[in-house]
């Protein structure tokens, strides 16, 4: 590569996962802000059963065409010597918790975003939560219960949340997003009927004490071994809570940047979003989702996003363009972090001997 070539950047979405709609719309703002004196993308588009397609990938999957069964569910070699990094614009199973991230470590290719552990651990609600405990950070009661022991024994369940936890409360699986499988309940029988809709996507299951009169605030955060944090956004759900009709179907839901909250709460949330990055060792980006209890002015963490929602007008791209970055810079210094976190990570190899 000449140092003035265009760095080509292999652009990857879609994918195998209930987001896959959400990465469509992602890309398309993504690749109207590279800029072109700097970065040549090459597409890679991945169809909902997981297979990749590299022939005007945008459009085949804007059409909702399927990859033939033949096609390969990664990337040949001939098509990764083209790129110099990697973004996964890529939401959700497969694309956001660590597994893609491991073919780039493998495939000893520069990449966007978090690595594999921070990716794993954010996707999985159940263990963020303890790391997150492990580091002092305020969050909601929370049970986890595996789908075993709720199939084998639903009473005892019921008897062990309904000791730890007052209605009403949310049930979600562990793993997921986009609010897919997450419920409110505020009895018993609702709580076996949510536990049981979670256990429908995931082997580990989640019930929060629900935050009362909760607000929703959002900061996203930038940055690699010194990240920085934006001003904080707050939505206000159109629906009952942020279900997943209300995220991407109903224009109910409205965003406030910034927050109308108090200095000294914005300070608050922007320290405990850094915390709650740097607990799970993460590097390029991350948006921090906290529920504020409006009547107690308590601050709850409730998750980290590794791959947060990335068209123009999504949360984390506002939230940086209101605090002085734009969209198109935005793309710029993810992908410069992504190198400098290769270049970080790639340590020279050690030769031992016996003696
Ligand atoms: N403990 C809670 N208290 C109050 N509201 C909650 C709680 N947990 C979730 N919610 C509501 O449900 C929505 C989705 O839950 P969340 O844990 O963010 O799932 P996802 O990972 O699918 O986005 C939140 O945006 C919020 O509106
Ligand atoms: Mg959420």
């Amino acid at each position: 590569m000449s140092p003035n070539a265009p760095i080509t950047v292999g652009v990857i979405f879609g994918g195998q996962s209930g987001e896959h709609e959400v990465s469509l719309m992602s890309v398309q703002s993504v690749l109207a802000a590279l800029d072109p004196a700097r970065y040549t993308p090459l597409l890679m588009g991945i169809d909902k059963q997981g297979r990749w397609i590299f022939h005007r990938p945008l459009e085949a999957l804007l059409a909702g065409e399927r990859a033939g069964a033949d096609a390969p569910r990664w990337p040949p070699p001939a098509i990764l010597d083209q790129v110099d990094i990697l973004f996964p614009v890529l939401h959700g199973p497969n694309g956001e918790d660590g597994v893609i991230q491991g073919f780039f470590e493998l495939a000893g290719k520069p990449y966007v975003g978090n690595g594999v552990l921070a990716s794993a651990v954010a996707m999985d609600k159940a263990l963020a939560k303890r790391v997150f405990q492990a580091h002092g950070l305020p969050q909601t009661p929370w049970v986890t219960i595996h789908r075993e022991q709720l199939q084998h024994a639903p009473a005892y369940v019921l008897a062990r949340v309904e000791a730890e936890l007052t209605y009403p409360m949310f049930t979600k699986p562990a793993n997921l997003g986009s609010s897919v499988g997450v419920r409110k309940v505020a009895h018993q029988e609702a709580l076996l009927a949510g536990l049981r809709e979670a256990a429908s996507y995931d082997t580990i299951l989640v019930v929060e004490q629900a935050v009362p009169h909760a607000r929703e605030i959002e900061v996203a955060v930038l940055g690699n071994e010194q990240p920085r944090v934006s001003i904080p956004g707050e939505i206000i759900p159109g629906h009952e809570f942020y279900d997943y009709e209300a995220k991407y179907f109903s224009d109910r839901s409205q965003e406030r940047i910034p927050a109308p909250i108090s200095p000294a709460l914005t300070a608050q949330v922007q320290q405990m979003a850094l915390r709650a990055f740097r607990a799970i060792h993460g590097s390029g980006l991350a948006r921090v989702d906290f529920l504020l209890n409006d009547a107690t002015g308590e601050v709850f963490l409730n998750e980290i996003n590794t791959m947060p929602g990335f068209t123009r007008i999504s949360m984390f791209p506002k939230l940086w363009m209101a605090s002085g970055l734009s969209y198109p810079e935005l793309i710029h210094e993810l992908i410069q972090l992504g190198f400098q976190r290769h270049a970080q990570r790639s340590v020279p190899v050690l030769e031992y001997s016996d003696q």
